[in-house]
């Protein structure tokens, strides 16, 4: 397990921003700053230390990880891969989480290549093997990325932080970004199981993005089926309210939703640099 060659040369030392090379298992700038890759093929290029609860948790990452393989989200997959097309440059997905969809878009564009950017390590040991053309950086996405000016085809944000300015920043000039983001009626049948969807995401991602870029297209993945009962526990137990399974009888409302049918309701749109 190692990093693509061509994702080093997207890599900047994320102490002083010089190009970096890999020597071995570590990481260098010319300035001697050095990452080592953690033996699971991650690098972590953070120096600061981040907020406590910003990282999905093991629990999470697991849960995740177990509902992706489940194939619940197999066609938002699709749709993600479909919007980001077959591209031969570098795919930057932040907030990678387990490298789920980086991987499906990679298998669907030959030539390409992955980085994917996550604030947790421990997401980050399972996308680092999701994928033999990707790398995994350990980074807080709302700090300037440790990459350079773009470098990248096609940059991904699948229920994860936007940080458009650089997003911007890295995209090549005409590149994309694809988001994907719930909507209203998504996992709603499991109720305050879940964190509800904000009835004015569609503003709010406007207006986190609209003064970089303009929405190209989107589409909507809308689906209602059977959750089977590990698919339901995993589904609340990877989000934030996973934390509180022990308050107001989740437990129990959690046995009851087992084989109920379950909307789920996605956006994947495609965004342009103004
Ligand atoms: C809802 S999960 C989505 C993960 C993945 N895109 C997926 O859909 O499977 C959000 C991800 O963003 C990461 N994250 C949250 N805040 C972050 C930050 N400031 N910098 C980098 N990653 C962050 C979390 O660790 C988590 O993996
Ligand atoms: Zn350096």
């Amino acid at each position: 397990m190692s990093f693509p060659a061509r994702v080093v040369d997207a890599l900047r030392c994320s102490v002083c921003a010089s190009p970096v090379t890999l020597d071995e298992r570590t990481l260098r700038c010319a300035q001697r700053h050095s990452f080592d890759l953690a033996r699971q093929g991650y690098v972590n290029l953070l120096h600061a230390r981040i907020p406590a609860g910003t990282a999905d948790t093991a629990p999470m990452v697991d849960a995740r990880a177990a509902f992706l393989a489940s194939g619940a989200y197999a066609p938002l997959a699709a749709a993600i891969a479909d919007a980001a097309g077959a591209t031969t440059g570098l795919v930057i997905d932040a907030g990678a989480g387990p490298g789920y969809y980086l991987s499906r878009v990679l298998d669907g564009a030959p030539e390409a290549v992955g980085l994917a950017l996550d604030v947790s390590a421990i997401a980050l040991r399972r996308a680092a093997r999701a994928h033999a053309r990707l790398g995994a950086a350990v980074w807080n996405l709302w700090e300037p990325w440790p990459v350079g000016d773009g470098v990248a085809s096609v940059v991904l944000d699948v229920f994860s932080p936007r940080n458009a300015s650089e997003f911007h920043r890295v995209l090549t000039p005409g590149g994309k970004l694809v988001v994907a983001s719930p909507l209203p009626g998504h996992l709603a049948e499991l109720g305050d199981l879940v964190l509800a969807v904000d009835s004015r995401k569609e503003e709010r991602l406007e207006a986190a993005l609209g003064g970089f870029f303009a929405r190209e297209s989107a589409v909507e993945v809308v689906r209602t089926g059977e959750f089977s009962a590990a698919q339901v526990r995993d589904v609340v137990a990877m989000g934030p309210a996973g934390f509180h399974l022990d308050r107001d009888n989740r437990r129990e409302r959690l046995a009851a939703a087992a084989g109920r049918a379950v909307t789920v309701a996605v956006s994947v749109s495609v965004w342009r640099q103004r």
